[in-house]
């Protein structure tokens, strides 16, 4: 139906005969002459409609987003005309036909505006996918699918499917359900991740397997957290962590280089992504992703604090869980009173009972705790922090937990508010998780998944569940978990001593995960892997807030679908087939 594409014309066309086809991106009717924007997926062109044009009146009746096909000369714009934001802005398009292959009803937002609102966008995705700025987004996704594709199949995995009707696979989220038919009252779940058939496609002697597959968890969801998302999935045999995290990290750099032209090792000193062990992590930057863009750090002041004349302070300097940290702002003597208390309202969110400061003026150190503190405590803590003058030093006091996040969040607000940054991209592996969380009530739950493997043997796994690391690892980059993996367990003995203490029953595990226990006693070959977040690489790649912005068609916060309604009832007819009978909780009134 065409010739060329309307966004890739140029001066090398001038004088040929052109047939574009595309949408009106916009109708301009300029004293007699009509302009039509013409678009395409490569870009927009000006076609010129002249009053003795006779498709002139045919023109007059196109409104947005008409789909034509035009014919027509390309000409040269005279100079004053040419139009420097335009890649086409140096030519021009005098039709001589003009079909209307589509109408369109008038556009709920004129396409490339940009005060939408996200509703509106969701509602109407196929106009929003439309815009400029959509097109170039799933175009850079595209490609860095293809990339991940060309570099997984010249290192010899294998991309093979896995099911989505299957059995729950244990990943920390509540799973989605299908009904079955043919077992009235039985459900499948969809997998939060292939993580199970990944290990027995290890144990079935593929050796190197990926998938760029969906994953499905019904989570709370955050702007990077989508109930399905797109993992790139990755096993692979006889390959210990150094090994697997280096051949990741070449992925990973070479996709950032081939993509957007970025060097992830540029402001790193050597030339592998730096490591930081869980516990540094939290201890520093009170997160285990921690920004590595920001040049602040919690130091921690428990020492220091144990015997200062000020409660606030001195109790949980004293206390177990707890801890008193310090963060210095470089520069954040400026923040005012007024911000101060904007942020001791945005960490009390996570438990803070409020946000002690001493600021560095240039008249000697200043702040209310001051005289609790002394002048000797005080010169420790500005020497401890590397204070200088101009700078701000705020504290957390409380639990562990509690300090953490107050601090480790207040961290990452305020470099994005006062834009404290000392590079673009900073990527960091994080390693030497450890193997279990302790719930409030005593019992354990695996902080990756119950098939990692534990850096110590069964025994003494059994005796230090508190303390005792796994063999996972998590990349990180500016802030944001991209992926995560570990070596897993690949003996039956170890896999049986996880669960237990995971305070799963014999039977439950025969249950859940029965095929896999099986599958571990014929010659299971030692194995790890990695999952990469699809959605989350590529948000971060465009400078997106949210993943939504690079998924065609994402849920909302609250997992609908405001394109087709879903989720939706269905008919009783489908129900009774289901053996489902729905019974709704009575609403308050
Ligand atoms: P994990 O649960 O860490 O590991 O997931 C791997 C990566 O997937 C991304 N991710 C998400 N992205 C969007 N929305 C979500 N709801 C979401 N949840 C996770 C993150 C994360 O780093 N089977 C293991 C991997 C393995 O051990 O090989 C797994 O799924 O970027
Ligand atoms: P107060 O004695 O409660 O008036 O607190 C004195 C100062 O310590 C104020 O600046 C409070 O914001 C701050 N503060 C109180 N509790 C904490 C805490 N748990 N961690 C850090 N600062 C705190």
């Amino acid at each position: 139906m065409r010739t060329h594409y309307c966004g890739k014309l140029n001066k090398e066309n001038i004088s040929q005969i052109v047939k574009i086809c595309g949408w009106t991106n916009r109708r301009r009717d300029h004293g007699g002459v009509i302009f039509l924007d013409m678009r395409d997926k490569h870009g927009v062109v000006q076609v010129v409609i002249n009053p003795n044009n006779k498709y002139f009146t045919l023109a007059e009746t196109i409104r947005n987003e008409f789909v034509l096909r035009i014919t027509g000369e390309v000409i040269a714009r005279e100079n004053d005309l040419i139009n420097p934001k335009l890649a086409t802005g140096g030519i021009e398009i005098i039709a001589n036909q003009i079909e209307i292959l589509n109408t369109s009803k008038p556009v709920p937002f004129q396409i490339d505006a940009v005060d939408t609102s996200e509703e509106v966008r969701l509602k109407y995705r196929f106009l929003d996918l439309r815009t400029n700025v959509m097109q170039q987004r799933m175009r850079l996704r595209s490609k860095v699918t293809h990339y991940m594709r060309e570099f997984m199949d010249n290192h010899d995995f294998l991309d093979i499917e896995t099911p989505f009707l299957t059995k729950a696979t244990p990943e920390g989220a509540r799973d989605y359900l299908v009904p079955s038919r043919t077992y009235p009252g039985e459900f499948f779940a969809l997998p939060q991740s292939p993580q199970l058939f990944k290990q027995l496609l290890m144990m079935s002697g593929f050796e190197r397997y990926y998938q760029i597959v969906k994953c499905f968890r019904d989570e709370d969801l955050r702007a990077d957290r989508q109930p399905e998302f797109t993992q790139l999935d990755v096993e692979t045999s006889f390959m210990n962590e150094n090994e697997i995290m280096n051949m990741m990290e070449e992925m990973t750099h070479g996709l950032f280089k081939s993509v957007i032209n970025v060097d992830l090792l540029k402001n790193i000193n050597g030339d592998k992504f730096p490591t930081i062990t869980y516990a540094d992590a939290m201890n520093k930057y009170g997160v285990d992703c921690p920004d590595m863009r920001i040049p602040m750090q919690m130091v921690c002041m428990n020492e220091l604090m144990k015997d200062v004349d000020f409660n606030v302070f001195s109790i949980p300097a004293n206390a177990e869980e707890s801890r008193v940290a310090a963060l210095k702002v470089p520069g954040g003597a400026t923040i005012s009173r007024k911000n101060i208390d904007k942020y001791t309202k945005y960490i009390s969110v996570y438990g803070a009972k409020g946000l002690a400061y001493i600021k560095l003026n240039k008249d000697g150190p200043a702040s209310p705790i001051l005289k609790f503190l002394g002048d000797d405590v005080t010169n420790k803590i500005i020497k401890m922090t590397n204070a200088q003058t101009g700078d701000i030093i705020f504290f957390g006091a409380d639990k562990i937990k509690i300090v953490n996040e107050s601090l480790g969040n207040l961290r990452e607000q305020i470099a994005k508010d006062l834009d404290i940054y000392t590079n673009d991209w900073a990527p960091i592996w994080v390693v030497d998780f450890p193997m279990f969380n302790t719930n409030d009530d005593g019992s354990l739950s695996a902080i990756h998944h119950p098939f990692t493997a534990p850096s110590v043997d069964a025994t003494t796994l059994k005796s230090t569940t508190n303390t005792a690391l796994s063999r996972a690892y998590d990349l990180v980059i500016n802030g944001n978990e991209v992926g995560g993996g570990s070596i897993r367990i690949h003996k039956v003995e170890m896999q049986q001593t996880v669960l237990k203490l995971l305070g799963i029953s014999n039977k439950e595990a025969q249950d859940k995960f029965g095929f896999l226990l099986n599958a571990l006693e014929y010659g299971c070959p030692p194995h790890g892997g990695m999952a990469f977040g699809l959605d989350r690489l590529v948000m971060i790649m465009t400078h997106c807030d949210s993943i939504r912005d690079v998924i065609a068609f994402p849920k909302t916060q609250t997992a609908a679908c405001l394109l087709t309604n879903a989720p939706a009832s269905v008919p009783n007819k489908i129900l009774r087939e289901l053996s489902i009978e729905i019974n709704l909780p009575e609403k308050n009134s």
